[in-house]
């Protein structure tokens, strides 16, 4: 099959990834466009009956929504965890399976549900490899509002040219946690995901950001030629 359009690469990852899913399973829904087809495809699996006893844990208000709306039980980590499999999109993923992740803002409920999760897998568009993270996406990274422009010089001493997030109104976004994000983009890429995750970690005051290296399992990649994985180990 030739693929084109980018919503129809997207639908086909989550196709891919919906059919990773067996009955029983307790699964982590992640957020974003990507997701939602993966969402999607699994609703259609419950609604024909050929899935069941399926429960999920949503990583946003948005995905918790769509979910309700496709008809896919919801409980919580609490309840659930460990979590058979997580599928989640991501903005950037590197040849490691290094990925940048929380365009969309829900960083810290994905990061949450992903390494709650015994399998992490993750669906994007074939737009979205690099070579190097950076390369295409900001890294956000979600602060507490308290004094949240301290931190300016500091990232700006890491190699981030950062950007407080705004929504298309201009309002400053707020997160689903009250929280707020600092986009930061590494014009020159980023040497070694996990020693800046470190550092951004040790910061008090920032709460999570959307680094996510060495936590994904596999990637469900569709390009023009068709749908692939790429597993962690191989790259
Ligand atoms: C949401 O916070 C993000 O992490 C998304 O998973 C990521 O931005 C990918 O979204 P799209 O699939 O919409 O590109």
């Amino acid at each position: 099959m030739v693929l084109t359009a980018v919503e129809d690469l997207k639908s086909e990852a989550g196709r891919e990834a919906a059919t990773d899913v067996a009955s029983g399973m307790r699964l982590g829904l992640g957020t974003g466009s990507t997701a939602a087809y993966f969402l999607r495809h699994l609703g259609a699996r419950l609604a024909s009956g050929e899935l069941t006893d399926v429960v999920g844990v949503p990583t946003s208000v948005r995905t918790e929504k769509a979910a309700r709306r496709l008809g896919i039980p919801l409980g919580t980590l609490s309840e659930l965890a460990p979590l058979d499999l997580t599928v989640d999109g991501a903005d950037e993923v590197d040849p490691k399976l290094n990925l940048i992740k929380g365009l969309g803002g829900a960083l810290l409920r994905e990061k949450m549900v992903a390494q709650a999760s015994d399998r992490f897998v993750v669906v994007v568009d074939d737009a979205k490899l690099v070579r190097r993270l950076g390369e295409l996406a900001p890294v956000p990274v979600e602060v507490v509002p308290f004094e949240f422009d301290s931190h300016w010089r500091w990232l700006q001493a890491l190699g981030a040219d950062p950007q407080l997030r705004r929504n298309e109104s201009g309002d400053v976004f707020v997160t689903d946690n009250g929280l707020l994000i600092i986009d930061c983009r590494f014009v020159k890429g980023i040497d070694d995901p996990q020693e800046l995750e470190n550092r951004l970690m040790h910061r008090a005051g920032v709460v999570d950001s959307g680094l996510f290296p060495g936590l994904a399992d596999e990637v469900v990649v569709a390009g023009g030629g068709g749908v692939y994985r790429m597993s962690a180990g191989e790259g």
